[in-house]
């Protein structure tokens, strides 16, 4: 049912918080099973019936929605077996009703053992595959502590194409060393190999994690801000001369390939989200709600055994918070924001003055159906632009 603060689109996030090994520069909640953070090997089974709980607590708040999508991302989901997909599905599709349109995406590691899983998750019910490959290069791979080839990504991406109707891929770019060229000739050969949709992120240094320590140190050096933005718009050059327009930061489609979830969170739609660590955000009473679960998985499936969920926030967002969230959100798309949402949900006007300065930089244009947009320029200091508008 929509209530006047949404806009109709309802997912599901699963996150899946389990590594094989933790990658230098990856700040995501993930942890490697018989590491410290989680103590032992845990049990698929009894991790998949807290996933179960929980979907059916978040049913009893939120009944009767149509659910537009359905992402599994971590960590690496992966590394889960179909059958504990095809359970998670399942009873997703008992609590709600299923769009016909529905978008089930898992993102997946390419190496050869979680290829080889492709096709039950096919038949569990997923429809699109999201994989890591990070780089087309061995050098950087390495570097990135990535424990799979170049050549293991290449056949995962050829493989998901032959199983999934849509698939998407990422890469990391703007990494120590890396030169504008080099970048050049590998993004093009990633767009002969993409099938509709990819995923190109600049490195960012993320505390806490070995990249951190290493850059402090000065043992790896990353590009300056003049050389980030050459990066940024060489990447949007070349997207566009293959048909890959970015329909957000760093998200570049063919038309019609762009991924429900990743619109439905930009868009500012309502999602429930499961397993440990995971966010939500729901309308309830014409609220809307920010949900966090507990991060540690121990803790996470300890808390959902006693309480039915893993809930460790639930925080009911004023509308100077919604309106702040949408302009965090939506100014990622190259669609932009509506500002008369803008309006409707925090109860103030943008600042006319304020777009007019952000236009004279030319950060920011407005469109014909009355949407404001970020530039191109825009996006190389779109905290700054955001900060501004919401002020
Ligand atoms: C949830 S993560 C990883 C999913 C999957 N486990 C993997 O490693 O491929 C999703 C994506 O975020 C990107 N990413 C993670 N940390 C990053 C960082 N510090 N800088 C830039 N991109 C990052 C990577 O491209 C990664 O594929
Ligand atoms: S990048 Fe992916 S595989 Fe590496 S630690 Fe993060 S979530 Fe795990």
């Amino acid at each position: 049912m929509i209530s006047n603060r949404a806009n109709g689109l309802f997912g599901i996030y699963v996150h899946w918080p389990f590594c094989l090994h933790k990658c230098p520069y990856c700040d995501f909640n993930s942890h490697v099973p018989n590491s410290r953070s989680i103590g032992a090997a845990f049990d698929e089974r009894e991790f998949v019936e807290s996933y179960i709980n929980e979907l059916r607590h978040f049913a009893k708040i939120k009944p009767n929605e149509i659910v537009n999508s359905i992402f599994f991302g971590g960590g690496t989901p992966s590394l889960m077996s179909p059958q504990a997909v095809g359970a998670i599905l399942d009873e997703i599709a008992l609590l709600w009703s299923i769009d016909e349109n529905v978008e089930i995406t898992l993102e997946a590691n390419p190496t050869s053992v979680e290829v080889a899983r492709f096709k039950g998750y096919k038949a569990a019910g997923v429809n699109r595959l999201s994989i890591g490959v990070q780089s087309l290069r061995q050098e950087p791979l390495k570097a990135l502590g990535r424990n799979h080839s170049v050549s293991e990504a290449k056949s995962a991406v050829a493989i998901a194409q032959s199983i999934f109707e849509r698939s998407s891929f990422d890469l990391i770019y703007a990494r120590p060393d890396q030169s504008l060229d080099e970048w050049r000739v590998e993004l093009n050969e990633a767009l002969d190999m993409a099938g509709g949709h990819i995923s190109l992120y600049q490195l960012t240094i993320e505390q806490g994690t070995r990249f951190f320590d290493l850059h402090r140190d000065k043992k790896i050096i990353m590009p300056d801000a003049d050389l980030s933005a050459d990066f940024y718009q060489l990447t949007a050059q070349l997207c566009n001369e293959a048909g890959y327009p970015a329909y957000e930061i760093s998200n570049h489609a063919m038309v019609g390939e762009e991924s429900i979830h990743n619109l439905l969170y930009w868009r500012y739609g309502e999602y429930v989200g499961i397993g440990p660590g995971a966010h939500g955000r729901l309308i309830i009473d014409n609220i809307r709600h920010a949900f966090a679960n507990e991060k540690l998985p121990q803790e996470w499936h300890k808390k959902v055994y006693a309480n039915g969920h893993g809930l460790v926030t639930d925080d009911k967002l004023t509308w100077e918070e919604e309106g702040d969230e949408l302009l965090l959100m939506g100014l990622r798309l190259s669609e932009g924001i509506d500002p008369k949402r803008f309006e409707m949900l925090s109860g103030r006007s943008l600042s006319a003055h304020q777009i007019k300065d952000l236009q004279g930089y030319g950060f920011v244009e407005q469109l014909n159906n009355g949407f404001l947009r970020v530039t191109e320029s825009g996006f190389n200091v779109l905290d700054a632009v955001v900060a501004d508008l919401a002020a």
